[in-house]
Protein backbone atom coordinates (compact mmCIF):
# COMPACT_ATOMS: atom_id res chain seq x y z
CA UNK A 1 0.00 0.00 0.00
CA UNK A 2 1.64 3.65 -0.67
CA UNK A 3 0.70 5.34 2.01
CA UNK A 4 2.76 8.36 3.16
CA UNK A 5 3.67 6.08 6.27
CA UNK A 6 5.10 3.73 4.38
CA UNK A 7 8.19 5.74 2.31
CA UNK A 8 11.41 5.33 2.98
CA UNK A 9 13.39 8.06 4.52
CA UNK A 10 16.62 8.43 3.85
CA UNK A 11 18.87 10.55 6.70
CA UNK A 12 21.57 12.89 6.14
CA UNK A 13 24.01 10.59 6.78
CA UNK A 14 23.18 8.20 3.80
CA UNK A 15 21.26 5.47 6.09
CA UNK A 16 17.83 4.80 4.70
CA UNK A 17 14.54 3.75 7.63
CA UNK A 18 12.20 0.92 5.62
CA UNK A 19 9.35 3.24 6.57
CA UNK A 20 8.33 6.24 8.45
CA UNK A 21 7.35 4.46 12.39
CA UNK A 22 9.38 4.25 15.10
CA UNK A 23 8.73 3.06 18.60
CA UNK A 24 9.98 5.76 20.96
CA UNK A 25 12.48 5.37 23.96
CA UNK A 26 10.37 3.62 26.77
CA UNK A 27 12.70 2.41 29.89
CA UNK A 28 12.15 -1.27 30.02
CA UNK A 29 13.63 -1.73 33.33
CA UNK A 30 14.44 -5.19 32.30
CA UNK A 31 17.82 -5.26 32.42
CA UNK A 32 19.71 -8.02 34.90
CA UNK A 33 22.56 -6.31 36.94
CA UNK A 34 22.13 -3.59 34.44
CA UNK A 35 22.67 -5.74 31.68
CA UNK A 36 20.76 -6.65 28.83
CA UNK A 37 19.40 -10.58 29.38
CA UNK A 38 16.77 -12.90 28.18
CA UNK A 39 13.52 -10.49 28.57
CA UNK A 40 14.84 -7.55 26.81
CA UNK A 41 16.52 -9.98 24.14
CA UNK A 42 12.51 -11.68 23.50
CA UNK A 43 11.03 -7.67 23.63
CA UNK A 44 13.18 -6.26 20.89
CA UNK A 45 12.79 -9.69 18.70
CA UNK A 46 8.90 -9.10 19.10
CA UNK A 47 9.03 -5.57 18.20
CA UNK A 48 11.89 -6.49 15.65
CA UNK A 49 9.31 -8.47 13.96
CA UNK A 50 6.81 -5.99 13.65
CA UNK A 51 7.95 -3.95 10.32
CA UNK A 52 8.68 -0.68 12.31
CA UNK A 53 11.40 1.34 10.60
CA UNK A 54 13.26 2.38 13.39
CA UNK A 55 13.41 1.10 17.12
CA UNK A 56 14.78 3.51 19.31
CA UNK A 57 15.78 1.43 23.46
CA UNK A 58 14.85 2.69 26.67
CA UNK A 59 17.64 4.82 28.04
CA UNK A 60 20.55 2.95 28.27
CA UNK A 61 22.56 4.92 31.00
CA UNK A 62 26.67 5.64 30.55
CA UNK A 63 27.26 5.55 34.20
CA UNK A 64 26.09 2.63 36.42
CA UNK A 65 26.52 4.47 39.55
CA UNK A 66 24.09 7.24 38.42
CA UNK A 67 20.90 5.05 37.17
CA UNK A 68 17.41 6.59 36.66
CA UNK A 69 16.00 3.42 37.69
CA UNK A 70 17.19 -0.16 39.30
CA UNK A 71 17.22 -2.06 36.04
CA UNK A 72 19.09 0.43 33.57
CA UNK A 73 21.08 -1.01 31.20
CA UNK A 74 24.09 0.18 31.74
CA UNK A 75 26.91 0.76 28.94
CA UNK A 76 30.32 2.12 30.11
CA UNK A 77 32.82 -0.31 28.93
CA UNK A 78 33.41 -3.23 26.45
CA UNK A 79 33.28 -5.88 28.92
CA UNK A 80 29.90 -7.34 28.06
CA UNK A 81 29.57 -6.18 24.56
CA UNK A 82 28.44 -9.44 23.55
CA UNK A 83 25.24 -9.59 25.36
CA UNK A 84 24.44 -6.22 23.77
CA UNK A 85 25.51 -7.84 20.26
CA UNK A 86 22.58 -10.42 21.79
CA UNK A 87 20.28 -8.25 21.90
CA UNK A 88 20.76 -6.03 18.75
CA UNK A 89 20.96 -8.73 16.18
CA UNK A 90 17.57 -9.76 17.14
CA UNK A 91 15.93 -6.60 17.08
CA UNK A 92 17.00 -5.83 13.65
CA UNK A 93 16.48 -9.29 12.10
CA UNK A 94 14.10 -8.20 9.81
CA UNK A 95 15.31 -4.93 8.89
CA UNK A 96 14.43 -2.07 11.40
CA UNK A 97 17.20 -0.04 12.45
CA UNK A 98 18.11 -0.59 16.07
CA UNK A 99 19.42 2.76 17.89
CA UNK A 100 20.37 3.45 21.37
CA UNK A 101 19.25 5.69 23.46
CA UNK A 102 22.09 7.03 25.68
CA UNK A 103 21.15 9.01 29.32
CA UNK A 104 22.76 10.57 32.05
CA UNK A 105 20.11 11.55 34.73
CA UNK A 106 21.72 14.15 36.48
CA UNK A 107 19.77 15.19 39.92
CA UNK A 108 16.82 13.03 38.45
CA UNK A 109 18.47 10.02 39.86
CA UNK A 110 16.09 9.06 42.61
CA UNK A 111 17.89 9.11 45.72
CA UNK A 112 17.22 5.62 46.80
CA UNK A 113 19.35 4.36 43.71
CA UNK A 114 22.23 7.17 44.29
CA UNK A 115 25.12 7.84 47.03
CA UNK A 116 25.35 11.49 45.15
CA UNK A 117 24.09 13.01 42.79
CA UNK A 118 25.49 15.77 40.16
CA UNK A 119 24.26 18.65 37.88
CA UNK A 120 24.96 21.97 36.33
CA UNK A 121 23.99 23.85 39.60
CA UNK A 122 23.35 22.48 42.93
CA UNK A 123 19.80 23.00 42.57
CA UNK A 124 17.42 20.17 43.88
CA UNK A 125 14.20 18.79 42.05
CA UNK A 126 11.18 20.60 43.81
CA UNK A 127 10.12 17.48 44.74
CA UNK A 128 10.78 16.16 48.06
CA UNK A 129 14.37 15.77 49.68
CA UNK A 130 13.33 12.51 50.20
CA UNK A 131 12.96 11.37 46.57
CA UNK A 132 16.08 13.68 44.94
CA UNK A 133 19.27 14.69 46.55
CA UNK A 134 20.42 18.19 46.20
CA UNK A 135 22.93 17.49 43.46
CA UNK A 136 26.41 18.07 43.54
CA UNK A 137 27.91 21.14 40.94
CA UNK A 138 29.65 19.64 38.20
CA UNK A 139 33.21 21.08 38.22
CA UNK A 140 34.35 22.34 34.12
CA UNK A 141 36.58 18.97 33.94
CA UNK A 142 33.97 17.05 35.43
CA UNK A 143 31.76 18.40 32.49
CA UNK A 144 34.63 17.22 30.15
CA UNK A 145 34.97 13.80 31.45
CA UNK A 146 31.26 13.21 31.08
CA UNK A 147 30.99 14.36 27.17
CA UNK A 148 34.08 12.31 27.26
CA UNK A 149 31.65 9.47 28.47
CA UNK A 150 28.71 9.94 26.50
CA UNK A 151 30.62 9.28 23.45
CA UNK A 152 32.46 6.67 24.97
CA UNK A 153 29.04 5.44 25.30
CA UNK A 154 28.04 5.66 21.66
CA UNK A 155 31.22 4.25 20.60
CA UNK A 156 30.58 1.21 22.25
CA UNK A 157 26.94 0.97 20.99
CA UNK A 158 28.54 1.10 17.48
CA UNK A 159 30.51 -1.90 18.34
CA UNK A 160 27.19 -3.66 19.91
CA UNK A 161 25.36 -3.65 16.28
CA UNK A 162 23.30 -0.51 16.98
CA UNK A 163 22.50 1.03 13.67
CA UNK A 164 22.47 4.31 16.02
CA UNK A 165 22.48 6.55 18.73
CA UNK A 166 20.09 8.94 20.38
CA UNK A 167 20.85 11.42 23.28
CA UNK A 168 18.24 11.51 25.43
CA UNK A 169 17.84 15.92 25.87
CA UNK A 170 14.33 15.58 26.99
CA UNK A 171 12.24 15.42 30.01
CA UNK A 172 15.03 16.79 32.43
CA UNK A 173 17.86 14.58 32.39
CA UNK A 174 21.10 15.79 32.28
CA UNK A 175 21.39 17.05 29.05
CA UNK A 176 17.95 18.97 29.99
CA UNK A 177 19.23 20.00 32.53
CA UNK A 178 22.04 22.08 31.04
CA UNK A 179 19.22 23.70 28.26
CA UNK A 180 17.24 24.57 31.42
CA UNK A 181 17.65 28.26 32.90
CA UNK A 182 16.12 27.14 36.07
CA UNK A 183 18.40 23.93 37.02
CA UNK A 184 21.48 25.63 35.00
CA UNK A 185 22.76 28.76 36.59
CA UNK A 186 26.12 28.56 35.97
CA UNK A 187 28.33 31.69 34.77
CA UNK A 188 30.68 29.86 32.91
CA UNK A 189 30.96 29.28 29.32
CA UNK A 190 28.07 25.98 30.19
CA UNK A 191 25.72 28.32 31.62
CA UNK A 192 23.90 31.90 31.08
CA UNK A 193 22.85 32.44 27.16
CA UNK A 194 21.37 29.99 25.56
CA UNK A 195 24.52 29.75 23.40
CA UNK A 196 26.15 28.61 26.45
CA UNK A 197 23.58 26.48 28.12
CA UNK A 198 23.78 24.06 24.76
CA UNK A 199 27.30 23.92 24.96
CA UNK A 200 26.76 20.56 26.92
CA UNK A 201 24.45 18.55 24.07
CA UNK A 202 26.79 20.41 21.44
CA UNK A 203 29.94 19.28 23.00
CA UNK A 204 28.01 15.69 23.40
CA UNK A 205 27.11 15.21 19.79
CA UNK A 206 30.90 16.79 18.23
CA UNK A 207 32.61 13.93 20.42
CA UNK A 208 30.05 11.10 19.37
CA UNK A 209 30.53 12.11 15.60
CA UNK A 210 34.44 11.96 16.38
CA UNK A 211 34.07 8.74 17.67
CA UNK A 212 31.08 7.05 15.54
CA UNK A 213 32.27 8.43 12.14
CA UNK A 214 29.92 10.41 9.89
CA UNK A 215 27.69 7.55 8.23
CA UNK A 216 26.31 6.76 11.23
CA UNK A 217 23.10 8.09 12.66
CA UNK A 218 23.12 10.46 15.64
CA UNK A 219 19.64 11.60 16.94
CA UNK A 220 18.83 14.30 19.45
CA UNK A 221 15.73 13.80 21.73
CA UNK A 222 14.87 17.16 22.60
CA UNK A 223 12.01 19.15 24.88
CA UNK A 224 9.63 21.93 23.11
CA UNK A 225 9.96 23.72 26.88
CA UNK A 226 9.95 22.42 30.08
CA UNK A 227 6.77 24.19 30.59
CA UNK A 228 7.39 26.53 33.60
CA UNK A 229 8.07 29.90 34.20
CA UNK A 230 12.00 30.86 33.44
CA UNK A 231 12.28 27.07 31.74
CA UNK A 232 13.47 26.17 28.84
CA UNK A 233 11.10 27.84 26.54
CA UNK A 234 10.34 27.12 22.73
CA UNK A 235 12.36 30.02 21.57
CA UNK A 236 15.33 28.42 23.27
CA UNK A 237 14.03 25.08 21.80
CA UNK A 238 14.45 26.45 18.19
CA UNK A 239 17.58 27.86 18.74
CA UNK A 240 18.64 23.94 19.67
CA UNK A 241 17.95 22.67 17.45
CA UNK A 242 19.20 24.66 14.62
CA UNK A 243 22.32 24.18 16.35
CA UNK A 244 22.37 20.50 16.12
CA UNK A 245 21.60 21.11 12.27
CA UNK A 246 24.42 22.67 11.91
CA UNK A 247 26.25 19.76 13.69
CA UNK A 248 25.30 17.65 11.28
CA UNK A 249 22.74 15.10 13.64
CA UNK A 250 20.48 13.11 11.44
CA UNK A 251 17.27 13.28 13.26
CA UNK A 252 15.89 15.08 16.37
CA UNK A 253 13.06 14.12 17.88
CA UNK A 254 10.29 15.99 19.96
CA UNK A 255 8.90 15.37 23.07
CA UNK A 256 8.71 17.87 26.22
CA UNK A 257 8.43 18.35 30.04
CA UNK A 258 10.49 17.21 33.11
CA UNK A 259 9.53 15.14 36.43
CA UNK A 260 8.85 18.31 38.13
CA UNK A 261 6.55 19.77 35.36
CA UNK A 262 3.55 17.50 34.16
CA UNK A 263 3.00 19.67 31.10
CA UNK A 264 3.18 17.32 28.69
CA UNK A 265 1.14 14.54 30.74
CA UNK A 266 -1.13 16.51 29.17
CA UNK A 267 -2.19 18.42 32.68
CA UNK A 268 -4.66 20.60 31.82
CA UNK A 269 -3.06 23.67 33.97
CA UNK A 270 0.57 23.04 32.86
CA UNK A 271 -0.88 23.38 29.43
CA UNK A 272 -2.74 26.35 30.46
CA UNK A 273 0.35 27.67 31.02
CA UNK A 274 1.45 27.64 26.84
CA UNK A 275 -1.64 28.96 26.37
CA UNK A 276 -1.48 32.16 28.70
CA UNK A 277 2.10 33.19 26.51
CA UNK A 278 4.16 32.05 29.37
CA UNK A 279 3.47 35.34 31.44
CA UNK A 280 2.77 32.91 34.74
CA UNK A 281 3.28 29.50 36.24
CA UNK A 282 0.26 27.51 37.35
CA UNK A 283 0.76 25.18 39.99
CA UNK A 284 1.66 22.22 38.37
CA UNK A 285 0.67 19.94 40.24
CA UNK A 286 3.60 17.94 41.43
CA UNK A 287 2.70 19.35 45.10
CA UNK A 288 -0.83 18.95 44.75
CA UNK A 289 -0.35 14.86 44.07
CA UNK A 290 1.67 14.68 46.36
CA UNK A 291 -0.93 15.23 48.78
CA UNK A 292 -3.18 13.65 47.09
CA UNK A 293 -1.00 10.89 47.15
CA UNK A 294 -0.25 11.30 50.60
CA UNK A 295 -4.10 11.17 51.22
CA UNK A 296 -4.65 8.14 49.92
CA UNK A 297 -1.78 6.04 50.96
CA UNK A 298 -4.29 4.35 53.71
CA UNK A 299 -7.00 2.95 50.48
CA UNK A 300 -3.33 2.05 48.56
CA UNK A 301 -3.58 -1.67 48.66
CA UNK A 302 -0.77 -3.25 50.91
CA UNK A 303 2.60 -3.06 48.65
CA UNK A 304 4.15 -2.52 52.37
CA UNK A 305 5.95 0.23 51.37
CA UNK A 306 3.94 3.33 51.74
CA UNK A 307 7.03 5.85 51.85
CA UNK A 308 7.93 3.68 48.53
CA UNK A 309 5.00 4.45 47.34
CA UNK A 310 5.27 8.34 48.44
CA UNK A 311 8.26 8.31 46.63
CA UNK A 312 6.80 6.66 43.59
CA UNK A 313 4.24 9.09 43.27
CA UNK A 314 6.99 12.08 44.05
CA UNK A 315 8.95 10.90 41.69
CA UNK A 316 7.01 10.01 38.53
CA UNK A 317 3.66 11.15 38.95
CA UNK A 318 4.29 14.29 36.96
CA UNK A 319 6.70 12.23 33.95
CA UNK A 320 5.80 15.15 31.38
CA UNK A 321 6.28 12.96 28.43
CA UNK A 322 3.33 10.02 28.53
CA UNK A 323 0.29 12.33 27.89
CA UNK A 324 -2.28 11.10 30.16
CA UNK A 325 -4.97 10.23 28.64
CA UNK A 326 -7.82 11.37 31.11
CA UNK A 327 -5.93 14.70 31.28
CA UNK A 328 -5.87 15.21 27.64
CA UNK A 329 -9.60 14.70 27.77
CA UNK A 330 -9.48 12.25 24.87
CA UNK A 331 -9.19 8.35 24.99
CA UNK A 332 -6.64 6.48 23.08
CA UNK A 333 -8.98 4.59 21.35
CA UNK A 334 -11.20 7.40 20.21
CA UNK A 335 -12.00 7.39 16.55
CA UNK A 336 -12.42 10.96 15.96
CA UNK A 337 -13.89 12.90 18.24
CA UNK A 338 -12.03 16.11 18.68
CA UNK A 339 -11.29 16.52 23.13
CA UNK A 340 -13.37 18.76 25.18
CA UNK A 341 -10.86 20.00 27.12
CA UNK A 342 -8.96 22.63 24.61
CA UNK A 343 -5.46 21.29 25.32
CA UNK A 344 -4.88 21.00 21.87
CA UNK A 345 -6.82 24.51 21.18
CA UNK A 346 -4.41 25.63 23.70
CA UNK A 347 -1.42 23.93 22.56
CA UNK A 348 -2.67 25.15 18.88
CA UNK A 349 -2.65 28.99 19.91
CA UNK A 350 0.80 29.03 21.93
CA UNK A 351 2.71 27.45 18.80
CA UNK A 352 0.55 30.43 16.91
CA UNK A 353 -0.37 27.66 14.13
CA UNK A 354 -3.53 25.99 13.77
CA UNK A 355 -2.65 22.85 11.94
CA UNK A 356 -5.62 21.82 9.29
CA UNK A 357 -4.86 17.98 9.77
CA UNK A 358 -6.85 15.39 11.99
CA UNK A 359 -3.43 14.92 13.41
CA UNK A 360 -3.16 17.93 15.81
CA UNK A 361 -6.20 16.08 17.87
CA UNK A 362 -3.91 13.41 18.70
CA UNK A 363 -0.31 14.50 18.46
CA UNK A 364 0.07 17.09 21.40
CA UNK A 365 3.42 18.53 20.27
CA UNK A 366 2.16 19.36 16.30
CA UNK A 367 1.95 22.74 16.51
CA UNK A 368 5.47 22.96 17.95
CA UNK A 369 7.44 20.42 15.31
CA UNK A 370 5.20 22.90 12.57
CA UNK A 371 7.24 25.68 14.34
CA UNK A 372 10.78 24.00 14.36
CA UNK A 373 9.55 23.02 10.58
CA UNK A 374 10.31 26.00 9.67
CA UNK A 375 13.91 26.57 11.10
CA UNK A 376 15.58 23.39 10.11
CA UNK A 377 15.32 20.31 7.32
CA UNK A 378 16.83 17.51 8.84
CA UNK A 379 14.26 14.82 9.76
CA UNK A 380 12.01 15.59 12.40
CA UNK A 381 10.57 12.54 14.63
CA UNK A 382 7.41 13.31 16.75
CA UNK A 383 6.37 11.40 19.67
CA UNK A 384 3.34 12.00 22.07
CA UNK A 385 -0.33 10.92 21.24
CA UNK A 386 -0.21 9.14 17.82
CA UNK A 387 -2.66 6.35 17.37
CA UNK A 388 -4.53 6.72 14.19
CA UNK A 389 -3.06 5.69 11.13
CA UNK A 390 -5.13 8.70 9.89
CA UNK A 391 -3.35 11.37 11.75
CA UNK A 392 0.07 9.45 11.24
CA UNK A 393 -0.64 9.84 7.70
CA UNK A 394 -1.93 13.55 7.98
CA UNK A 395 1.36 14.29 9.62
CA UNK A 396 3.79 13.38 7.59
CA UNK A 397 1.60 14.16 4.21
CA UNK A 398 1.86 17.65 5.84
CA UNK A 399 6.00 17.66 5.71
CA UNK A 400 5.80 18.85 9.33
CA UNK A 401 7.06 15.65 10.18
CA UNK A 402 8.98 12.85 8.71
CA UNK A 403 8.77 10.32 11.06
CA UNK A 404 5.83 9.16 13.78
CA UNK A 405 7.05 8.13 17.46
CA UNK A 406 5.10 5.57 19.10
CA UNK A 407 5.76 4.61 22.40
CA UNK A 408 2.52 2.81 24.92
CA UNK A 409 0.55 1.26 21.69
CA UNK A 410 3.45 -0.43 20.91
CA UNK A 411 3.60 -2.13 24.50
CA UNK A 412 0.33 -3.27 23.70
CA UNK A 413 0.78 -4.36 20.45
CA UNK A 414 4.18 -4.80 19.60
CA UNK A 415 3.04 -5.31 15.99
CA UNK A 416 0.74 -2.45 15.13
CA UNK A 417 3.47 -0.78 12.48
CA UNK A 418 2.21 -3.70 10.11
CA UNK A 419 -1.52 -2.96 10.76
CA UNK A 420 -0.74 0.43 10.24
CA UNK A 421 0.90 0.60 7.44
CA UNK A 422 -1.76 -2.01 5.44
CA UNK A 423 -5.12 -0.21 6.53
CA UNK A 424 -5.59 3.75 6.96
CA UNK A 425 -8.10 3.07 8.78
CA UNK A 426 -6.32 1.16 11.61
CA UNK A 427 -5.52 2.46 15.11
CA UNK A 428 -4.07 1.81 17.94
CA UNK A 429 -6.69 0.46 20.63
CA UNK A 430 -5.66 1.86 24.06
CA UNK A 431 -7.78 1.77 27.18
CA UNK A 432 -7.43 4.52 29.72
CA UNK A 433 -5.45 3.07 32.44
CA UNK A 434 -7.56 4.22 35.71
CA UNK A 435 -7.81 1.99 38.78
CA UNK A 436 -11.17 3.80 39.83
CA UNK A 437 -9.26 5.62 42.72
CA UNK A 438 -8.92 9.00 41.30
CA UNK A 439 -5.56 10.30 43.24
CA UNK A 440 -3.92 7.37 42.18
CA UNK A 441 -5.36 8.10 38.73
CA UNK A 442 -3.61 10.97 38.57
CA UNK A 443 -0.16 9.68 38.89
CA UNK A 444 1.58 9.38 36.16
CA UNK A 445 4.06 6.37 38.08
CA UNK A 446 0.55 4.59 37.47
CA UNK A 447 0.94 4.71 33.90
CA UNK A 448 4.54 3.97 33.79
CA UNK A 449 4.21 1.05 35.71
CA UNK A 450 1.38 -0.09 33.93
CA UNK A 451 2.99 -0.11 30.58
CA UNK A 452 6.53 -1.16 32.50
CA UNK A 453 4.17 -4.46 33.32
CA UNK A 454 3.17 -5.22 29.75
CA UNK A 455 6.73 -4.95 28.73
CA UNK A 456 7.33 -7.44 30.95
CA UNK A 457 4.73 -9.25 29.92
CA UNK A 458 5.95 -9.10 26.21
CA UNK A 459 9.30 -10.11 27.51
CA UNK A 460 8.35 -12.97 28.88
CA UNK A 461 6.98 -14.35 25.65
CA UNK A 462 3.53 -13.80 26.61
CA UNK A 463 0.79 -10.93 25.02
CA UNK A 464 -0.07 -7.91 26.85
CA UNK A 465 -3.04 -7.92 29.02
CA UNK A 466 -5.18 -4.92 28.05
CA UNK A 467 -7.35 -6.06 31.09
CA UNK A 468 -4.23 -6.04 33.18
CA UNK A 469 -5.76 -4.44 36.63
CA UNK A 470 -3.63 -1.01 36.98
CA UNK A 471 -3.31 -1.82 40.75
CA UNK A 472 -0.87 -4.43 39.52
CA UNK A 473 1.20 -1.75 38.87
CA UNK A 474 1.86 -0.15 41.97
CA UNK A 475 3.63 -3.23 43.94
CA UNK A 476 5.60 -3.28 40.94
CA UNK A 477 6.42 -0.07 41.69
CA UNK A 478 6.87 -0.45 45.27
CA UNK A 479 9.12 -3.39 44.65
CA UNK A 480 11.38 -1.55 42.33
CA UNK A 481 12.55 1.68 44.26
CA UNK A 482 12.01 -0.38 48.10
CA UNK A 483 15.23 -2.38 46.79
CA UNK A 484 16.65 0.98 46.73
CA UNK A 485 15.49 2.33 49.44
CA UNK A 486 16.43 -0.60 51.67
CA UNK A 487 19.59 -0.36 50.25
CA UNK A 488 20.00 3.42 50.82
CA UNK A 489 18.80 2.67 55.02
CA UNK A 490 21.25 -0.51 55.69
CA UNK A 491 24.10 0.36 53.87
CA UNK A 492 24.51 4.34 54.05
CA UNK A 493 28.46 3.74 53.39
CA UNK A 494 28.28 1.18 50.63
CA UNK A 495 27.82 2.18 47.23
CA UNK A 496 24.15 0.77 45.61
CA UNK A 497 24.89 -1.48 43.06
CA UNK A 498 21.52 -2.19 41.74
C1 LIG B 1 6.94 2.86 30.38
C2 LIG B 1 7.49 4.08 29.69
C3 LIG B 1 8.86 4.34 29.72
C4 LIG B 1 9.41 5.46 29.05
N1 LIG B 1 10.77 5.62 29.02
C5 LIG B 1 11.33 6.60 28.24
C6 LIG B 1 12.75 6.67 28.06
O1 LIG B 1 13.53 5.86 28.58
N2 LIG B 1 13.23 7.67 27.28
C7 LIG B 1 12.41 8.58 26.66
O2 LIG B 1 12.91 9.44 25.93
N3 LIG B 1 11.08 8.51 26.80
C8 LIG B 1 10.51 7.54 27.55
N4 LIG B 1 9.14 7.42 27.64
C9 LIG B 1 8.29 8.40 26.90
C10 LIG B 1 7.93 7.89 25.51
O3 LIG B 1 9.07 7.78 24.68
C11 LIG B 1 6.93 8.82 24.81
O4 LIG B 1 7.55 10.08 24.66
C12 LIG B 1 5.61 8.97 25.56
O5 LIG B 1 5.15 7.72 26.06
C13 LIG B 1 4.53 9.57 24.65
O6 LIG B 1 4.33 8.78 23.50
P1 LIG B 1 3.06 7.79 23.33
O7 LIG B 1 1.83 8.66 23.43
O8 LIG B 1 3.20 7.17 21.97
O9 LIG B 1 3.11 6.81 24.42
C14 LIG B 1 8.56 6.35 28.34
C15 LIG B 1 7.18 6.09 28.33
C16 LIG B 1 6.63 4.98 28.98
C17 LIG B 1 5.15 4.71 28.91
Amino acid sequence: MNTHINAALQLPCGVTLKNRLAKSAMSENLAVENLPAEKLFRLYETWGAGELGLIVTGNIMIDGNELGEPNNVVLEDATHLDAFRTWTSGAKKHGSQIWAQINHPGRQAPAAISRETVAPSAIQLKMGSLAFRTPRELTDAEIHALVAKYARTAALCKEAGFDGVQIHGAHGYLVSQFLSPLANRRSDRWGGVIANRMRFVQEIVRAMRAQVGKNFPISVKINSADFQRGGFAEDDAVEVVKMLEREGVDLIEISGGTYESAAMTGRQEVLGFAADTKSSLPQTGAQDVLKSAAGTKSSLPQTGAKDVLGFAADTKSSLPQTGAKDVLGFAADTKSSLPQTGAQDVLKSAAGTMPSSTAAREAYFLPFAEKIRQSIKIPLMLTGGFRSAQAMNAAIASGTIDIVGLARPLAMEPHLARRLLTDTNAQATLKPVKTGIAAIDRLGVLEIGYFSLQLKRLGEGKDADPKLSPLLAIPLLGLNYSSGILSRLFRRDTQFSG
